[in-house]
């Protein structure tokens, strides 16, 4: 990184506009320099594009973060033009990433939201579910679960403007992932809302007719983000939940089946630590991710309310992979990410990593499953893989099937990423800072933070004892459940085998 552009911030605002307006295919007219970034819905990677293409022109070096320290981008111009004026000589991160929030102090729950009463009785044959993340990807597998397991109409959040449209976005997210089934189309019913607003920007009257009506509530949505900082993550992720907790508890118990995150264990002071279902989870500091700060908080308001006495069982999933029978998944993951960025690199970096996937079918069964066991009240279970394999399988399973690739030392492969992956033709081009970027106190990068030495050990052995005989498992992670997913992303046109292999 040697050129370093003196440019005032009319200038470097001019630049924002039009690369933002590139990036999110939108006139850059239609560009409001005193709005909001994130009401633009720019996503990590589109976020990473113009933190990567800004860092070029400028000179310097740009923590991702900055996008959400400086909101606007007027605001973020004219941090540019001072900070270009600085760093003449100097090359530094502009924003301290290891400010974490206290987030014991964030968890508190709105004293208001307590059961009506304690009695309540479970319903194994509900007839109104009210889901929220329906046109995400393990919410899309959740609503094909229930339509297959109960009889139940299914209540979707969605933001949308009305519910035609809203109806049309669940119907197209289920077909993207082969899973719409025209007959069950009547048993699907929009409800438009949005998380981040209170009563999730429901009527009063909508929100106690849902209060009222519904059987039970299964919280999927959150924001998923790992550039964004608590801050502009709070809103849908931790408002929200506060929001859902109070639609259950409003008017008549409604049991709340909340999925969180193994993030939950993100605290170094669970690294190399086994830990079970039922352990708390109390230690938040040194949590790096904004979005893991978000789900720790969450889960801690569902713990509340739990005992204020509302019904909740606790679902904690790892990365959730593709269909294991189709292949059917998110292509933008960070694993398919890194693993289209490594091939193209020609090269793995030797780390001591676990795959830690679960495919979606079997998450999505399972919480289906265990969400109709009475038993399962008051519960976490841990959806991660029972026996979860090393990076290496990969490698190994990508080398014999003639893929060209190495192991090389981590450091080695650090550089290659800074020197060799210089374009967006490498999908890592774009998460460079992502994983270059210095975090936590030990100042650690991304990859380093999830060697498995620094991660807990998830035990999964109470939630395998609640599945038994329920014929649900995960499908073991081997050649099989590869071939199957490398078909797919071959034939969704994500990997394209000639361009790896004469690179
Ligand atoms: N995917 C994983 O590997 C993984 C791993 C562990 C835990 N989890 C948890 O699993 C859950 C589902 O994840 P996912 O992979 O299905 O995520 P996803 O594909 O990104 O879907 C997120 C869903 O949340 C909705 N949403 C976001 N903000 C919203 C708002 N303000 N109001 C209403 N809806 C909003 C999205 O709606 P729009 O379509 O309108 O954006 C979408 O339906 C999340 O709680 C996540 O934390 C996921």
């Amino acid at each position: 990184m040697t050129t370093k552009l003196s440019m005032n911030a009319a200038e470097i605002q001019a630049w924002l506009v039009s690369n933002l307006a590139e990036v999110l295919h939108i006139q850059a007219e239609e560009i409001d320099v005193t709005q909001p970034l994130d009401s633009y819905g720019l996503d990590s990677t589109q976020a990473m594009v113009i933190v990567t293409k800004a860092q070029k022109m400028l000179g310097f070096e740009l923590s991702p973060m900055l996008l959400w320290h400086y909101p606007t981008i007027e605001a973020l111009s004219g941090r540019l033009a001072e900070e270009a004026q600085e760093s003449q000589q100097e090359t530094k991160s502009l924003v301290d990433t290891n400010s974490t929030p206290n987030l014991a102090a964030e968890a508190v729950l709105d004293e208001t939201i307590r059961p009506l009463s304690t009695s309540f009785k479970f319903n194994p044959n509900p007839q109104n579910l009210f889901l929220t993340g329906g046109t995400g990807f393990l919410g899309a597998f959740l609503i094909h679960e229930l339509l297959q397991q109960t009889d139940a109409d299914i209540y979707c959040l969605v933001r949308a403007t009305d519910t035609t449209s809203g109806k049309e976005k669940l119907k197209k997210n289920l077909e993207a992932y082969a899973i719409w089934d025209e007959q069950f189309s009547p048993r699907i019913i929009p409800i438009i809302g949005d998380l981040s607003q209170p009563q999730l920007g429901i009527s009063t009257e909508g929100f106690e007719m849902l209060a009222t009506n519904i059987d039970a509530i299964y919280h999927s949505a959150a924001m998923l983000n790992y550039v964004f900082p608590y801050s502009a993550l709070k809103a849908a992720n931790v408002l929200g939940t506060q929001e859902i907790l109070r639609l259950a508890c409003q008017i008549k118990v409604k049991p709340l089946h909340y999925v969180s995150s193994v993030a939950v264990f993100e605290s170094p002071y669970y690294a190399g630590k086994l830990v079970k279902e039922d352990d708390s989870f109390d230690r938040w500091e040194g949590i790096f991710l904004g979005y893991s700060q978000t789900k720790w908080v969450a889960e801690k308001l569902v713990k509340i309310a739990s005992q204020r006495g509302l019904p909740t069982t606790i679902y904690r999933p790892p990365l959730i992979s593709g269909h294991s029978l189709t292949g059917v998944g998110n292509t933008d993951d960070f694993v398919n990410l890194m693993t289209k960025g490594c091939l193209q690199m020609g090269c793995f970096p030797e780390v001591d990593y676990m795959l830690d996937v679960s495919p979606v079918d079997y998450v999505s069964k399972a919480i289906a499953y265990l969400s109709r066991q009475e038993e399962s009240l008051g519960n976490a279970f841990h959806l991660q893989h029972p026996e979860p394999a090393p990076l290496s399988t990969l490698v190994d399973w990508l080398s014999s099937f003639g893929f060209p690739i190495k192991i090389i030392p981590y450091e080695a492969w650090q550089d290659k990423l800074v020197n060799d992956v210089t374009s967006e033709e490498n999908p890592l081009y774009t998460l460079r800072p992502f994983l270059l970027e210095r975090w936590s106190e030990k100042q650690l990068t991304i990859p380093d933070l999830y060697l498995k030495s620094n991660r807990p050990i998830i035990s999964c052995d109470a939630t395998l004892n609640a599945l038994a005989g329920s014929g649900i498992s995960c499908h073991p992670i081997d050649g099989d459940l590869f071939t199957t997913y490398a078909s797919y992303l071959i034939q969704s046109g994500f990997l394209n085998l000639e361009s790896v292999i004469n690179n």
